[in-house]
């Protein structure tokens, strides 16, 4: 595999707050501060366990204090392939569960996991492009961290240009959803992600990592040279980017790093 390095720079700033709770509050205030600003703020939100406790704060915003989502537009980052939107196991469904029959945001975008050829699947990735352009671009990001490094689907390897596109997932990543599929046979083998370099052109990127499973990412990711075998480390270049940890995400971060 060739591998694309910068070096050990590192523009972003690393928060670390208690526990899981406080870390979904702290993300949930800068989520719920960017709307205010900006009613018509574009969000990109991300899938996995990590940011469901955001999108539940979210959604009692929106229910208790009117937080209001009617001029948001959002995307997210990836979907399995192949795999119907309808289907119980779809980042679709995810979403529609978790945050969109929740609040009142009427355009979000999931990428499109229907199986069909290649042409098409890349004319549809170009699209998704397109559409985030034509929005205006993402004004935030959210993010979570797989085991394998992973933001989006961008596995080890990806570079730091990719845009969205068809992807292959690393082995740990089918593991780590293999309980939610009911066995690791039932777990794409592909999906569509944006690209790292999608996710960059971001104008905020906050990343989350909660629970001593993702220390030692969390350290990969943080404390050695920034490349694309470890795709979460591209975000240390990012202008304005945080890494939101609760104090078993950060357990191996050395104290000069945070
Ligand atoms: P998780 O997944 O939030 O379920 O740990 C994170 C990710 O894969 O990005």
């Amino acid at each position: 595999m060739t591998s694309t390095t910068a070096d050990r720079a590192t523009s972003a700033s690393v928060f670390v707050v208690p526990d899981y709770d406080t870390l979904c509050d702290l993300v949930t205030n800068r989520i719920a501060a960017l709307v205010h600003d900006k009613p018509n703020a574009v969000l990109g939100l991300a899938t996995g366990s990590t940011p469901l406790g955001v999108y539940d704060r979210l959604a009692r915003r929106h229910a208790g204090d009117g937080l209001d989502f009617s001029q948001v537009t959002c995307f997210n980052l990836d979907e399995y392939y192949p795999m119907d939107a309808n289907s119980p196991h779809s980042y679709h469904h995810f979403m529609q569960e978790n945050l969109f029959s929740r609040i009142n945001c009427p355009r979000w975008f999931v990428p499109d996991g229907q199986p069909r050829g290649e042409a098409e699947i890349a004319h549809a990735c170009r699209d998704y492009e397109a559409r985030i352009a034509a929005s205006g671009g993402i004004d935030l990001q959210l993010l979570g961290i797989g085991r394998s490094g992973h933001i989006g689907f961008n596995e080890p390897g990806s570079p730091p240009d990719s845009r969205t596109r068809l992807v292959t997932l690393h082995a740990m990543t089918r593991q780590d959803a293999a309980d939610s599929f009911g066995g690791l046979g039932n777990v794409p083998r592909q999906a569509v992600s944006m690209g790292i370099g999608t996710i960059l052109d971001a104008r905020e990127i906050v990343m989350m990592a909660s629970g001593a499973a993702k220390a030692s990412i969390v350290q990969s990711a943080w404390t050695e040279d920034v490349a694309d075998h470890v795709p979460a480390s591209w975000v240390r270049l990012h202008p304005n980017a945080r890494l939101c940890l609760d104090t078993d995400a950060a357990s191996l971060l050395p104290h000069e790093n945070r």
